[in-house]
């Protein structure tokens, strides 16, 4: 036995307990699967130099006060925010990972708002470190965490609205999974244990297990947004390691 730890939260409560909680020596790892961090890391694939998340939308347009130049990206019910929601202008993008070209965001930096994927990693701004997962840079980011073999690790599911969230338990699983040797012989919470289990469950059919939760049957009902779902669901798409740093701005790990 050793002292290291493992864990995942699963509900948006789990992580508002963030506050009151010493993560000075934990690494967080913070999934949206569908889609605010699978967003995030297409737009630094695609060359994005920054994106800011933040909680309110009142936080990103003073953000673009600040920095004329910033892009707005954000949505709510999952849809763009528009005027007559922000209350003064319409954000340039909302949150599907398609319209993170690299036409539309190379060398630009974006301002983000999302229900939860951005609160969330707000919460855990007070870790050690805090990486931005999705199954599109999994691999990256599990060879990054078993280099460097943080002491506490603590993998975050973003939820939807005031739940947990299938999609965000199956990358969490598929995290703990590639893991799980550097972890077994210490602390291992249940949680990890469930969440593994059930990636592995699911494993062979990501795209069913999407028709059997909440956000997946969301977006496979609309039209626009239905491609984001396999695109999410894509493994290892892009070797990149995205971390937030202590001035708020989530960037490409070099
Ligand atoms: C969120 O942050 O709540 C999600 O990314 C919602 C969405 O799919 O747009």
């Amino acid at each position: 036995m050793n002292d290291t730890t493992l864990e995942v939260l699963f509900t948006p409560a789990d992580v508002a307990s963030l506050e009151g909680r010493d993560l000075s020596e934990t690494v967080c790892v913070v999934f949206d699967v569908l889609r605010a961090t699978s967003t995030m890391i297409t737009a630094l694939a695609n060359g994005a130099k920054v994106i800011f998340p933040v909680a309110e939308i009142s936080d990103a347009l003073a953000l673009r006060r600040e920095y004329p130049d910033l892009l707005l990206a954000g949505e709510r019910d999952g849809v763009r925010i528009l005027s007559t929601l922000s209350g003064s202008i319409s954000f340039d993008l909302g949150n599907s990972p398609q319209e993170f070209t690299a036409e539309v965001v190379h060398g630009r930096a974006i301002a983000m708002t999302t229900t939860n994927g951005t609160r969330a990693l707000r919460a855990c701004a007070r870790a050690w470190t805090i990486f931005v997962g999705s199954f599109l840079n999994l691999r990256a980011t599990a060879d990054l965490l078993q280099k460097e073999s943080p002491r506490h690790l603590l993998v975050v599911c973003s939820g939807t609205f005031e739940q947990a969230a299938y999609e965000d338990a199956l990358g969490a699983g598929a995290l703990c999974d590639l893991l799980w040797d550097n972890y077994c012989a210490g602390a291992i919470s249940d949680s990890a244990e469930m969440a593994r289990q059930l990636f592995v469950l699911e494993q062979s059919d990501l795209m069913s297990a999407m028709t059997r939760c909440r956000n997946g049957r969301r977006l496979l009902a609309n039209a626009e947004l239905r491609g984001d779902v396999p695109l999410c669901l894509q493994r290892d798409r892009f070797n990149l390691v995205a971390e937030l740093a202590p001035d708020g701005g989530v960037r490409q790990r070099f």
